[in-house]
C-alpha cells in the first residue's frame, strides 16, 4: 500500500518488540520477570473507580466540552495554583486524551515544517516522533552522566539556530528520573525569554519525586517565561490511571485556542466518565499517591543498592519518576543485543536505552513488589557472570 510520508517514516516502537516477546515467553510457560512497564503496578485506587461508576449510573456518557468539563478545568486550575504556584483562566486550560496526546496537540499547533525543537538526550521515546508527524527536526543536546543526564542552559544555548522554536523539558524524566532544580530552571528560562524560544514542560511524574526534593514548574519562575511555556500533567501516573487516558495542559490563550480546534475536528472530548474520575482524583487528599511515593522510594533503594554490587553495570542515581536508566558499556553488548539475551537466556525483561538514544543502556522499571525485584535481580547477577 502507498503510505503517506508522514506514517511511513515513523519508528515502530523499541519497547513493544521486547514486550511482545517476553509475552511469547510466557506464553510458552517461561516464568518472566519484566522491568519493562512504564506504568505503576498499583490498581486504581477504588475512590476513583466509584466516581466513574457514578458517573456511568448516573448517564454522565454523552459529548462534553471539547476541550473539558467546566467542574474539571476548575479543579485542574485550582491545582495548578495550589501545587505549582501557576495561575491560568479556564480557557488557558486543555483537557486531552492523555498526556502525550497534550503533547501531541501542542507541538502539531505549533510546528511547522522544518522548525526545530530541541531536547535532551536520552529523550522520551515520543518526542521526536511527535515532531517529526509535525514537519520539524528534532535536535538532540546529550546530557552528561554526571550531571545526571540534565542539560544546561549554556548547552542549549550552543545548539541554537535561527530555526529553533521549541524546547521540550521532562522533569523528573523518563527514563533518568533526573530532576532540574530552581536554578538550573531559572537559567534555562531566562535563555528561553532572551531568545523566544517556547518550551514544554512535560511535568507527568511531578507528584513521583523522592528524597524530599521539590517540583519547580518552569512556567512559575517569572512572568516572562509564563507566556511561552505550556505545562503539561495529568493523572496516569500519579493515580495509577494509564488506561483512563486523561492528561491536561495550560499554556498561553493563542495556542490553547488553536488546540481546542485540533481536538474540536479531531478526538472532541476526551471520555466523559474518565473526567469524572480524574475530578475525584485532583480534588481527593493525596494520601493514596504519597503512599505510592513511598513505596516506590523503597523499591528504588532496593534496587540500586543491589545494583552497585554489579562491577558491570553502573547508573545515575534516580531522584525522581520510576526507572532506573542503567550503564551497560563495560559488559561490551549494545541495547537490543543485551535485552534479547537477557530475555532469551536469563527470563528478564528490560527495555533497550537506543529508543532513548543511548544504545549502552538500559531502563529498569521499578513498578514490581519488591520479591519480583529481588528474583529478577538475582537472576541478572548470575546471567552477567556467565556472560
Ligand atoms: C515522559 C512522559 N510523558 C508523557 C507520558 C504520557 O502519559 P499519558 O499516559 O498520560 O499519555 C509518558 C508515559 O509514559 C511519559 O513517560
Amino acid at each position: 500500500m502507498l503510505l503517506s510520508n508522514r506514517v511511513r517514516d515513523l519508528s515502530p516502537s523499541s519497547t513493544l518488540r521486547i514486550t511482545a516477546l517476553a509475552n511469547k515467553l510466557r506464553l510458552e510457560g517461561l516464568d518472566v520477570v519484566s522491568f519493562g512497564a512504564g506504568e505503576p503496578d498499583f490498581d486504581t485506587p477504588d475512590f476513583i473507580k466509584a466516581s466513574a461508576i457514578e458517573a456511568i449510573r448516573s448517564g454522565f456518557t454523552k459529548y462534553t466540552p471539547s476541550t473539558g468539563t467546566p467542574e474539571l478545568k476548575k479543579a485542574i486550575q485550582e491545582k495548578f495554583k495550589k501545587e505549582n504556584n501557576l495561575q491560568y483562566s479556564p480557557e488557558q486550560i486543555i483537557v486531552c486524551s492523555g498526556a502525550k496526546h497534550c503533547l501531541f496537540n501542542i507541538i502539531l499547533a505549533l510546528i511547522n515544517e522544518g522548525d526545530e525543537v530541541i531536547m535532551g538526550l536520552p529523550y522520551w521515546v515520543s518526542y521526536p516522533e511527535m515532531v517529526k508527524l509535525a514537519g520539524g527536526v528534532s535536535r538532540f543536546i546529550q546530557g552528561r552522566k554526571e550531571n545526571s543526564f540534565k542539560i544546561t542552559a549554556k548547552e542549549i544555548k550552543e545548539a541554537l539556530r535561527a530555526q529553533t522554536k521549541l524546547l521540550i523539558l521532562n522533569s523528573p524524566s523518563n527514563p533518568t528520573g533526573a530532576v532540574y532544580d530552581r536554578q538550573e530552571l531559572e537559567d534555562i528560562a531566562d535563555l528561553c525569554v532572551a531568545r523566544n524560544i517556547y518550551v514544554i514542560s512535560d511535568e507527568i511524574y511531578e507528584k513521583l519525586i523522592y528524597d524530599g526534593l521539590k517540583h519547580i514548574s518552569i512556567a512559575s519562575l517569572n512572568s516572562e517565561i509564563y507566556k511561552r511555556a505550556f505545562t503539561v500533567n495529568g493523572v496516569s501516573k500519579a493515580y495509577s490511571m494509564t488506561g483512563w487516558r486523561i492528561g491536561y495542559f495550560a499554556g498561553p490563550l493563542e495556542l490553547a485556542e488553536a488546540v481546542k480546534n485540533l481536538q474540536d475536528h479531531s478526538t472532541s472530548n476526551p471520555c466523559s466518565i474518565s473526567q469524572k474520575a480524574a475530578l475525584s482524583a485532583l480534588t481527593y487528599p493525596d494520601e493514596w499517591t504519597k503512599k505510592m511515593r513511598e513505596e516506590f522510594q523503597v523499591r528504588r533503594d532496593y534496587l540500586i543498592n543491589r545494583i552497585d554490587k554489579i562491577p558491570s553495570l553502573s547508573y545515575v542515581r534516580p531522584a525522581g519518576a520510576f526507572y532506573l536508566f542503567c550503564d551497560i558499556s563495560k559488559t561490551g553488548l549494545k541495547s537490543q543485543d543485551f535485552s534479547t539475551r537477557l530475555l532469551n537466556e536469563a527470563q528478564v525483561a528490560v527495555i533497550p536505552g537506543d529508543g532513548f538514544g543511548c544504545d549502552e543502556y538500559i531502563r529498569l522499571s521499578f513498578t514490581l513488589n519488591l520479591d519480583t525485584i529481588k528474583k529478577g535481580i538475582d537472576k541478572l547477577e548470575s546471567w552477567l557472570k556467565k556472560i
